[in-house]
Protein backbone atom coordinates (compact mmCIF):
# COMPACT_ATOMS: atom_id res chain seq x y z
CA UNK A 1 0.00 0.00 0.00
CA UNK A 2 1.52 3.31 -0.97
CA UNK A 3 -0.49 6.89 -0.31
CA UNK A 4 0.06 10.37 -1.53
CA UNK A 5 -1.61 13.86 -0.84
CA UNK A 6 -5.37 14.90 -1.84
CA UNK A 7 -5.59 17.06 -4.54
CA UNK A 8 -7.14 20.49 -3.99
CA UNK A 9 -6.69 20.00 -0.02
CA UNK A 10 -4.37 21.61 2.04
CA UNK A 11 -5.04 19.95 5.87
CA UNK A 12 -2.97 18.14 7.63
CA UNK A 13 -4.78 14.88 7.80
CA UNK A 14 -6.40 13.35 4.89
CA UNK A 15 -4.87 11.11 2.23
CA UNK A 16 -5.31 8.89 -1.10
CA UNK A 17 -4.40 5.04 -0.72
CA UNK A 18 -3.18 3.28 -3.38
CA UNK A 19 -1.50 -0.36 -4.65
CA UNK A 20 -3.44 -1.63 -1.81
CA UNK A 21 -3.04 -5.77 -1.72
CA UNK A 22 -6.77 -6.09 -0.30
CA UNK A 23 -5.75 -9.92 0.53
CA UNK A 24 -2.94 -9.26 2.47
CA UNK A 25 -4.38 -9.24 6.46
CA UNK A 26 -1.03 -6.76 7.17
CA UNK A 27 -1.73 -4.24 4.57
CA UNK A 28 -5.33 -4.47 5.60
CA UNK A 29 -4.94 -3.44 9.24
CA UNK A 30 -2.16 -0.27 7.98
CA UNK A 31 -5.38 0.70 6.17
CA UNK A 32 -7.16 0.11 8.96
CA UNK A 33 -5.37 2.13 11.18
CA UNK A 34 -4.76 4.92 8.17
CA UNK A 35 -8.37 5.82 8.27
CA UNK A 36 -8.52 5.80 11.99
CA UNK A 37 -5.40 8.33 12.22
CA UNK A 38 -5.92 10.50 8.90
CA UNK A 39 -9.86 10.41 9.18
CA UNK A 40 -10.22 10.92 5.26
CA UNK A 41 -8.81 8.38 3.02
CA UNK A 42 -9.51 8.24 -0.34
CA UNK A 43 -9.13 4.56 -2.36
CA UNK A 44 -9.71 4.72 -6.28
CA UNK A 45 -9.81 0.74 -6.60
CA UNK A 46 -13.09 -0.65 -7.03
CA UNK A 47 -13.78 -4.14 -5.33
CA UNK A 48 -16.71 -5.66 -4.13
CA UNK A 49 -18.71 -4.48 -1.33
CA UNK A 50 -18.48 -7.81 0.51
CA UNK A 51 -14.39 -7.42 -0.26
CA UNK A 52 -15.39 -3.95 1.63
CA UNK A 53 -17.29 -5.06 4.20
CA UNK A 54 -14.73 -8.14 5.07
CA UNK A 55 -11.77 -5.20 5.16
CA UNK A 56 -13.71 -3.26 7.69
CA UNK A 57 -15.11 -6.70 9.78
CA UNK A 58 -11.67 -7.17 10.33
CA UNK A 59 -10.92 -3.57 12.04
CA UNK A 60 -13.98 -3.92 14.70
CA UNK A 61 -17.23 -4.45 15.39
CA UNK A 62 -20.27 -3.78 12.96
CA UNK A 63 -21.89 -0.52 14.17
CA UNK A 64 -26.09 0.47 13.82
CA UNK A 65 -27.65 3.71 15.65
CA UNK A 66 -28.67 2.51 19.19
CA UNK A 67 -32.63 3.01 18.72
CA UNK A 68 -32.73 1.34 15.18
CA UNK A 69 -31.15 -1.59 16.35
CA UNK A 70 -34.16 -1.43 19.54
CA UNK A 71 -36.74 -1.18 17.65
CA UNK A 72 -35.37 -3.55 14.83
CA UNK A 73 -34.96 -6.35 17.63
CA UNK A 74 -38.43 -5.41 19.45
CA UNK A 75 -36.73 -4.23 22.38
CA UNK A 76 -38.92 -1.39 21.75
CA UNK A 77 -42.45 -1.69 20.14
CA UNK A 78 -45.94 -0.48 20.14
CA UNK A 79 -48.34 1.36 18.44
CA UNK A 80 -45.50 4.98 18.94
CA UNK A 81 -42.79 2.72 17.34
CA UNK A 82 -44.73 1.67 14.04
CA UNK A 83 -43.95 4.33 11.70
CA UNK A 84 -40.10 3.42 12.71
CA UNK A 85 -39.94 0.45 12.81
CA UNK A 86 -41.53 0.23 9.16
CA UNK A 87 -39.42 2.67 7.63
CA UNK A 88 -36.23 1.46 8.91
CA UNK A 89 -37.44 -2.22 8.22
CA UNK A 90 -38.54 -1.58 4.74
CA UNK A 91 -35.15 -0.44 4.05
CA UNK A 92 -33.41 -3.26 5.39
CA UNK A 93 -35.62 -5.60 3.42
CA UNK A 94 -34.78 -4.15 0.02
CA UNK A 95 -32.17 -6.43 -0.79
CA UNK A 96 -29.47 -5.90 -4.17
CA UNK A 97 -28.47 -8.99 -5.57
CA UNK A 98 -25.17 -7.95 -6.49
CA UNK A 99 -24.68 -7.18 -2.69
CA UNK A 100 -23.53 -9.50 -0.02
CA UNK A 101 -25.94 -11.43 2.02
CA UNK A 102 -26.79 -9.84 4.87
CA UNK A 103 -26.62 -6.51 3.12
CA UNK A 104 -29.79 -3.87 3.35
CA UNK A 105 -30.87 -1.28 1.52
CA UNK A 106 -31.35 1.92 3.11
CA UNK A 107 -30.34 3.21 6.90
CA UNK A 108 -30.28 1.13 10.03
CA UNK A 109 -29.50 -2.35 9.01
CA UNK A 110 -29.51 -5.31 11.36
CA UNK A 111 -29.26 -8.77 11.58
CA UNK A 112 -29.88 -10.77 14.88
CA UNK A 113 -27.33 -13.35 14.22
CA UNK A 114 -24.16 -11.75 12.87
CA UNK A 115 -22.08 -14.21 11.47
CA UNK A 116 -18.84 -13.93 11.45
CA UNK A 117 -18.12 -15.71 7.89
CA UNK A 118 -20.74 -13.58 6.26
CA UNK A 119 -20.89 -10.10 4.92
CA UNK A 120 -22.14 -7.90 7.57
CA UNK A 121 -25.63 -6.34 8.31
CA UNK A 122 -24.06 -2.76 8.30
CA UNK A 123 -24.45 -1.77 4.21
CA UNK A 124 -26.22 1.31 3.43
CA UNK A 125 -27.51 1.86 -0.02
CA UNK A 126 -28.52 5.24 -1.08
CA UNK A 127 -30.68 4.35 -3.98
CA UNK A 128 -31.96 7.53 -6.34
CA UNK A 129 -33.55 4.93 -9.09
CA UNK A 130 -35.76 6.56 -11.22
CA UNK A 131 -38.31 3.29 -10.68
CA UNK A 132 -38.09 4.32 -7.07
CA UNK A 133 -38.78 7.94 -7.10
CA UNK A 134 -42.13 7.49 -5.45
CA UNK A 135 -41.10 5.25 -2.73
CA UNK A 136 -37.01 6.00 -2.28
CA UNK A 137 -35.42 2.08 -1.31
CA UNK A 138 -32.77 4.31 0.64
CA UNK A 139 -32.68 7.45 3.50
CA UNK A 140 -31.92 10.99 2.92
CA UNK A 141 -33.95 10.61 -0.23
CA UNK A 142 -34.17 14.41 -1.39
CA UNK A 143 -32.32 17.77 -1.53
CA UNK A 144 -28.80 18.12 0.09
CA UNK A 145 -27.20 16.85 3.63
CA UNK A 146 -25.85 19.81 5.54
CA UNK A 147 -22.62 18.92 8.21
CA UNK A 148 -22.74 16.56 10.09
CA UNK A 149 -21.34 12.95 11.34
CA UNK A 150 -23.12 9.76 12.33
CA UNK A 151 -25.21 9.31 15.64
CA UNK A 152 -23.51 12.78 16.77
CA UNK A 153 -25.23 12.46 20.54
CA UNK A 154 -23.21 9.47 21.15
CA UNK A 155 -19.73 9.59 23.10
CA UNK A 156 -18.80 6.10 21.23
CA UNK A 157 -15.62 4.88 20.38
CA UNK A 158 -14.53 5.76 17.29
CA UNK A 159 -16.28 4.73 14.19
CA UNK A 160 -15.54 4.70 10.67
CA UNK A 161 -17.97 4.59 7.58
CA UNK A 162 -17.08 3.25 4.24
CA UNK A 163 -18.75 5.53 1.71
CA UNK A 164 -18.41 3.31 -1.94
CA UNK A 165 -20.12 4.52 -5.20
CA UNK A 166 -21.47 2.08 -6.99
CA UNK A 167 -23.66 4.05 -9.77
CA UNK A 168 -24.48 6.56 -11.59
CA UNK A 169 -22.49 8.72 -9.19
CA UNK A 170 -20.92 10.82 -11.43
CA UNK A 171 -21.51 14.59 -11.16
CA UNK A 172 -22.34 14.17 -7.64
CA UNK A 173 -19.88 15.13 -4.55
CA UNK A 174 -19.40 14.55 -0.37
CA UNK A 175 -17.25 16.92 1.54
CA UNK A 176 -15.30 16.09 4.46
CA UNK A 177 -14.07 18.35 6.85
CA UNK A 178 -11.67 16.86 9.90
CA UNK A 179 -11.66 19.64 12.91
CA UNK A 180 -7.91 18.78 14.04
CA UNK A 181 -6.57 21.31 12.30
CA UNK A 182 -8.94 23.92 13.25
CA UNK A 183 -9.03 22.56 17.03
CA UNK A 184 -4.83 22.70 16.63
CA UNK A 185 -5.22 26.25 15.66
CA UNK A 186 -7.37 27.75 18.57
CA UNK A 187 -5.36 29.42 21.47
CA UNK A 188 -4.42 27.45 24.25
CA UNK A 189 -6.62 29.05 26.69
CA UNK A 190 -9.60 28.00 24.53
CA UNK A 191 -8.36 24.72 23.66
CA UNK A 192 -8.54 24.10 27.77
CA UNK A 193 -11.88 25.32 27.50
CA UNK A 194 -12.97 23.09 24.68
CA UNK A 195 -12.12 19.95 26.70
CA UNK A 196 -13.97 20.86 29.45
CA UNK A 197 -16.85 21.91 27.61
CA UNK A 198 -20.21 19.66 27.41
CA UNK A 199 -22.61 20.00 24.38
CA UNK A 200 -26.14 19.35 25.30
CA UNK A 201 -28.43 18.01 22.18
CA UNK A 202 -31.69 19.02 20.68
CA UNK A 203 -33.06 17.94 17.06
CA UNK A 204 -34.67 20.68 14.97
CA UNK A 205 -36.50 18.77 11.83
CA UNK A 206 -35.08 20.00 8.26
CA UNK A 207 -31.51 21.78 9.64
CA UNK A 208 -29.52 18.62 8.92
CA UNK A 209 -32.17 16.92 5.79
CA UNK A 210 -33.79 20.46 4.53
CA UNK A 211 -36.38 18.64 2.10
CA UNK A 212 -36.76 15.00 3.29
CA UNK A 213 -40.34 14.18 4.13
CA UNK A 214 -41.88 13.87 7.50
CA UNK A 215 -41.26 10.24 8.11
CA UNK A 216 -37.91 9.94 6.64
CA UNK A 217 -37.37 13.04 9.24
CA UNK A 218 -38.75 10.98 12.00
CA UNK A 219 -36.46 8.21 11.11
CA UNK A 220 -33.46 9.91 10.79
CA UNK A 221 -34.20 11.95 14.31
CA UNK A 222 -34.33 8.52 16.09
CA UNK A 223 -30.35 7.91 14.34
CA UNK A 224 -29.43 11.02 14.92
CA UNK A 225 -30.58 12.58 18.30
CA UNK A 226 -33.15 10.30 19.48
CA UNK A 227 -33.80 12.09 22.88
CA UNK A 228 -33.68 15.98 23.66
CA UNK A 229 -31.17 17.15 26.60
CA UNK A 230 -28.72 14.45 25.24
CA UNK A 231 -25.23 15.21 26.13
CA UNK A 232 -21.47 14.64 24.58
CA UNK A 233 -17.70 16.04 25.16
CA UNK A 234 -17.03 18.69 22.82
CA UNK A 235 -13.22 17.68 22.85
CA UNK A 236 -12.29 14.05 21.44
CA UNK A 237 -9.67 12.46 19.77
CA UNK A 238 -9.75 8.91 17.32
CA UNK A 239 -8.76 5.52 18.48
CA UNK A 240 -5.32 6.79 17.61
CA UNK A 241 -5.81 9.87 19.55
CA UNK A 242 -5.70 12.60 17.32
CA UNK A 243 -7.22 15.73 18.91
CA UNK A 244 -10.04 17.22 17.46
CA UNK A 245 -13.90 18.45 18.10
CA UNK A 246 -17.22 16.40 18.27
CA UNK A 247 -18.93 19.36 16.28
CA UNK A 248 -22.64 19.50 16.68
CA UNK A 249 -23.15 20.91 13.37
CA UNK A 250 -27.30 20.67 13.58
CA UNK A 251 -27.91 19.92 16.87
CA UNK A 252 -26.46 22.80 19.49
CA UNK A 253 -28.41 23.37 22.52
CA UNK A 254 -26.17 25.35 24.56
CA UNK A 255 -23.23 23.93 26.75
CA UNK A 256 -23.62 23.08 30.06
CA UNK A 257 -23.90 25.10 33.19
CA UNK A 258 -23.65 28.26 30.83
CA UNK A 259 -26.24 30.74 29.10
CA UNK A 260 -27.48 30.40 25.74
CA UNK A 261 -25.77 33.57 24.79
CA UNK A 262 -22.16 32.95 26.12
CA UNK A 263 -22.87 29.22 24.52
CA UNK A 264 -23.34 30.33 21.22
CA UNK A 265 -20.51 33.26 21.25
CA UNK A 266 -18.15 30.32 21.97
CA UNK A 267 -19.54 28.25 19.41
CA UNK A 268 -19.17 30.76 16.73
CA UNK A 269 -15.50 31.53 17.82
CA UNK A 270 -15.05 27.34 17.10
CA UNK A 271 -17.16 27.36 13.88
CA UNK A 272 -15.95 30.22 12.40
CA UNK A 273 -12.01 28.64 13.01
CA UNK A 274 -13.61 25.50 11.55
CA UNK A 275 -15.71 25.86 8.67
CA UNK A 276 -12.96 27.04 6.14
CA UNK A 277 -11.97 25.94 2.56
CA UNK A 278 -8.89 25.06 3.23
CA UNK A 279 -10.03 22.58 5.91
CA UNK A 280 -12.05 20.63 3.40
CA UNK A 281 -12.38 17.94 0.90
CA UNK A 282 -14.28 17.39 -2.08
CA UNK A 283 -14.64 14.10 -3.28
CA UNK A 284 -15.89 14.45 -7.03
CA UNK A 285 -17.12 10.64 -7.51
CA UNK A 286 -17.26 8.28 -10.20
CA UNK A 287 -18.15 4.77 -10.01
CA UNK A 288 -16.05 2.55 -8.57
CA UNK A 289 -14.64 4.51 -5.79
CA UNK A 290 -14.36 4.49 -1.59
CA UNK A 291 -13.61 7.15 1.12
CA UNK A 292 -12.91 5.99 4.32
CA UNK A 293 -14.16 8.41 6.87
CA UNK A 294 -13.88 9.02 10.89
CA UNK A 295 -16.78 9.87 12.50
CA UNK A 296 -15.66 11.37 16.09
CA UNK A 297 -13.81 14.33 15.20
CA UNK A 298 -14.80 14.84 11.11
CA UNK A 299 -17.87 15.71 9.46
CA UNK A 300 -19.11 15.28 6.33
CA UNK A 301 -21.87 17.05 3.87
CA UNK A 302 -23.56 16.07 0.49
CA UNK A 303 -23.62 19.52 -1.03
CA UNK A 304 -25.28 18.08 -4.44
CA UNK A 305 -28.88 18.20 -4.36
CA UNK A 306 -30.03 14.29 -5.39
CA UNK A 307 -32.90 15.14 -7.10
CA UNK A 308 -31.13 16.06 -9.96
CA UNK A 309 -29.33 12.98 -10.78
CA UNK A 310 -31.69 9.98 -9.61
CA UNK A 311 -29.59 7.01 -10.49
CA UNK A 312 -27.08 7.28 -8.00
CA UNK A 313 -26.46 4.20 -5.92
CA UNK A 314 -24.10 4.45 -2.74
CA UNK A 315 -23.14 1.51 -0.59
CA UNK A 316 -22.56 2.76 3.44
CA UNK A 317 -20.55 0.50 5.96
CA UNK A 318 -19.83 1.53 9.52
CA UNK A 319 -17.33 -0.34 11.80
CA UNK A 320 -16.06 0.39 14.80
CA UNK A 321 -12.19 -0.35 14.89
CA UNK A 322 -11.89 -1.72 18.40
CA UNK A 323 -10.27 -5.14 16.93
CA UNK A 324 -6.91 -2.64 15.69
CA UNK A 325 -6.70 -0.21 18.95
CA UNK A 326 -6.91 -0.67 22.16
CA UNK A 327 -7.68 3.06 23.60
CA UNK A 328 -10.23 4.28 25.52
CA UNK A 329 -11.52 5.94 22.27
CA UNK A 330 -11.35 1.95 20.69
CA UNK A 331 -14.09 1.04 23.55
CA UNK A 332 -17.62 0.87 22.24
CA UNK A 333 -20.35 2.75 23.96
CA UNK A 334 -21.39 1.36 27.54
CA UNK A 335 -23.18 5.08 29.03
CA UNK A 336 -25.17 7.55 27.75
CA UNK A 337 -25.14 10.74 29.22
CA UNK A 338 -29.08 12.47 29.09
CA UNK A 339 -29.81 15.66 31.70
CA UNK A 340 -25.98 15.75 33.57
CA UNK A 341 -26.89 11.71 34.61
CA UNK A 342 -25.14 8.79 32.83
CA UNK A 343 -27.32 5.63 31.87
CA UNK A 344 -27.04 2.16 30.67
CA UNK A 345 -27.80 1.57 27.50
CA UNK A 346 -30.51 -0.40 28.37
CA UNK A 347 -31.78 1.92 30.98
CA UNK A 348 -31.51 4.94 27.86
CA UNK A 349 -33.73 2.87 25.72
CA UNK A 350 -36.47 3.15 27.99
CA UNK A 351 -36.31 6.56 28.58
CA UNK A 352 -36.14 6.92 25.31
CA UNK A 353 -39.17 4.40 24.64
CA UNK A 354 -41.09 6.79 27.22
CA UNK A 355 -40.41 10.00 25.70
CA UNK A 356 -41.37 8.29 22.20
CA UNK A 357 -44.89 7.62 23.85
CA UNK A 358 -45.71 11.26 25.67
CA UNK A 359 -44.46 12.46 22.17
CA UNK A 360 -46.83 10.04 20.50
CA UNK A 361 -49.95 10.19 22.95
CA UNK A 362 -49.74 14.37 22.75
CA UNK A 363 -49.21 14.02 19.02
CA UNK A 364 -52.52 11.73 18.77
CA UNK A 365 -54.58 14.00 21.09
CA UNK A 366 -54.22 16.98 18.76
CA UNK A 367 -55.22 15.02 15.91
CA UNK A 368 -57.80 13.89 17.89
CA UNK A 369 -59.02 17.81 18.96
CA UNK A 370 -58.46 18.89 15.14
CA UNK A 371 -60.68 16.56 14.28
CA UNK A 372 -63.48 17.09 16.72
CA UNK A 373 -63.34 20.61 15.95
CA UNK A 374 -63.61 20.08 11.74
CA UNK A 375 -66.72 18.26 12.60
CA UNK A 376 -67.81 20.44 14.77
FE1 LIG B 1 -23.91 10.99 6.55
Amino acid sequence: MKTKLLPNYGASVGLEAYDIDWDCQEEIIELGKLCASQCIVFVNQNIPTTKLNQTMMSWGEPNTPLIYEAVLSKKVSGRHWREIFLGVAYLKSKHDENLPKYAFLGMGHFNNKPDENEANQVINIKNYGKNNRKRPIGFFQNGELNWHSDQCTLDDGQRIVGLQSLSGSENSQTQFLCTHDAYESLSSDMQSMVKELIVKHKWVDNVMAPVLDPLQTLGLRYGMVPMDGMETRLYSETASGLAGMKIPSHSFDGFVGMSRTESDRIMDEINKALYQEKYIYTQNWQDGQIVFMDQEITLHKRPTNVQDMDQRKMARLIFHVNKIFNTQKSKRLTQVRYKGNFYSVDDFIDLVDQDRKRMFEEFKNKEKLLEYKINK
